[in-house]
């Protein structure tokens, strides 16, 4: 239901929402914190509320442990005051776009360690869907990962594999990527399988679904599979890739993924809800 473009549909996004007109050649903004309107702040409130309460049991501990300490619960957050905590936490600033930005612009800042939060948030009628990302996706699903030092490095190099992509024609396989982890990735944890994907985290729905529904395929974590993998923009997702860890995730992505991209090149994508013989598709929670 909590439909967003990422760097995959950007390009195809035509009219993007947004006030571009005081952006800088970086397409940051300032927050205008002050000019958020009090019934802003109070629809921020009942986005946080109806999260807050999904996400026990359900997110990984480094998000919901981040999330606590932020204390962004009242309303739409001031970015600076999260960047001072974020900065001494793990070196990555937060900075206001008006929306979504280019490919190169938007991997330059995560190779430099900084997170494009979009400052306006989604109207009353868009409560529970949304076409492109607003502060609360970005802020709530995003930011609290940002807290764990391996995520974080994870996604300063996933950014200088972006602006490698854009020259190697690879940017449909990355994107893929960054779908099925950053934006949709689940993890495995003693106690069964959490969330890190900030689309699931920020979505009313699919928090639920995408760990207990005998729906979808959850199958291990595996770099070119994904890459080669459709995905779904405005449904629940039919496949969840699973990692280990948030060093698998740093370490599998590691390669140089120029000789993955030649090969992608040559080969059919997969539909979104296939399952090539011999994979294992985990079972849900129960
Ligand atoms: N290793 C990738 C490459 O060589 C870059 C990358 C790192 C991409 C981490 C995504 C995540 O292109
Ligand atoms: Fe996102």
């Amino acid at each position: 239901d909590d439909f967003f473009a990422t760097v995959a549909t950007k390009s195809d996004s035509g009219a993007l929402r947004g006030d571009y007109s005081h952006a800088d050649a970086n397409y940051v903004v300032a927050q205008n914190w002050d000019s958020y309107t009090p019934e802003q702040h109070a629809r921020w409130r009942r986005l946080y509320e109806r999260q807050a309460k999904l996400i026990p049991g359900r997110a990984c501990d480094v998000f919901i442990d981040s999330l606590k300490a932020l204390d962004v619960s009242q309303g739409i957050p001031r970015f600076d005051r999260t960047t001072e905590a974020l900065y001494k936490a793990t070196g990555w600033q937060l900075v206001a776009v008006p929306g979504l930005v280019p490919d190169q612009t938007f991997f330059e800042h995560l190779a430099n360690r900084r997170f494009p939060v979009t400052v306006w948030l989604r109207e009353e009628r868009e409560f529970d869907y949304i076409v492109e990302p607003d502060v609360f996706h970005d802020f709530f699903g995003h930011v609290p990962l940002l807290f764990n030092p391996i995520f974080a490095d994870h996604l300063q190099e996933y950014g200088k594999g972006g602006l490698k992509a854009l020259k190697l024609d690879g940017l449909a396989y990355l994107a893929r990527l960054y779908w099925y982890t950053i934006e949709f990735g689940l993890i495995q944890s003693e106690q069964g399988l959490r969330i890190y994907g900030a689309g699931i985290l920020s979505s009313g729905g699919e928090v639920e679904y995408c760990l207990s529904s005998d729906q979808p395929r959850r199958i291990p974590f595996q770099v070119e599979r994904i890459m080669r993998t459709q995905y779904k923009i405005d449904s629940y997702q039919e496949t969840y890739f699973v990692i280990r860890d948030f060093e698998q995730l740093f370490n599998d992505t590691e390669p140089d993924f120029t000789p993955f991209y030649e090969r992608l090149k040559t080969q059919e994508a997969l539909p979104a809800d296939t399952l090539l013989a011999g994979e294992t598709n985990l079972p849900p929670n129960r």
